[in-house]
């Protein structure tokens, strides 16, 4: 299966692209997993929809990422109780390469509650766009002191709950992938 990870964090030094990219490690490691594919809104930093040009090249790169996906990984942070602003401005850029695509969410929060905000706002969207969606969430509260110094995960929650979420998000897409 060839996955695509959508970190959806606009900041320079955002924690969320931190627990993206652990997930990218993690899911490197499955067998049941051909390629994994990072798409970072931050790379991309597509201009506010009509209101500038995006390039040919990063728009035909963005839409491979998800269009050659078996499933899509989400990892978004918490923004004033919604998704950033600058994620939904990138993803508004595609609409039919979400239809029938398996798909995942975690939310990020510096705070307690893990962005449950975000996550309700995601799933409305996903919903919208006819994706299909893992019922299995992770909620990742604490996010600025969930690693260690050497980039292991010591937040009990985080470290409980995020095998099943990887590993259900895997079967959903292995029942649907080509
Ligand atoms: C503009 C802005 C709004 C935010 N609003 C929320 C919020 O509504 N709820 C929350 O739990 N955290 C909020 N945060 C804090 C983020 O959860 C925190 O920055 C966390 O590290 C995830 O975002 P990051 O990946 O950009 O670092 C906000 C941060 C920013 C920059």
């Amino acid at each position: 299966m060839r996955i695509t990870i959508i970190q959806g964090s606009p900041r320079d030094q955002a924690n969320t692209a931190k627990v993206a990219r652990f997930f990218e490690e993690q899911l490197a490691q499955k067998d049941a997993v051909s390629a994994v594919r990072f798409l970072d809104i931050r790379s991309f930093n597509f201009p506010n929809w009509g209101m500038g040009e995006a390039s040919k090249e990063d728009l035909a790169l963005f839409q491979s990422g998800l269009v050659d996906a078996d499933g899509l990984l989400f990892v978004v942070p918490e923004y004033n109780g919604r998704v950033p602003g600058a994620f939904k401005n990138t993803l508004d850029y595609f609409r039919g390469e979400y239809k029938k695509k398996p798909m995942a969410i975690a939310t990020v929060s510096g705070g307690p509650f893990g962005g449950v905000n975000a996550l309700y706002d995601f799933r409305d969207w996903a919903h919208y766009m006819e994706g299909i969606l893992s019922p299995t969430k992770l909620l990742v509260s604490k996010a600025g002191v969930l690693f260690n110094e050497h980039g292991v995960p010591v937040e009990e929650h985080f470290n409980l709950n995020y095998p099943a979420f990887l590993d259900d998000f895997l079967w959903l897409t292995q029942k649907i992938a080509k």
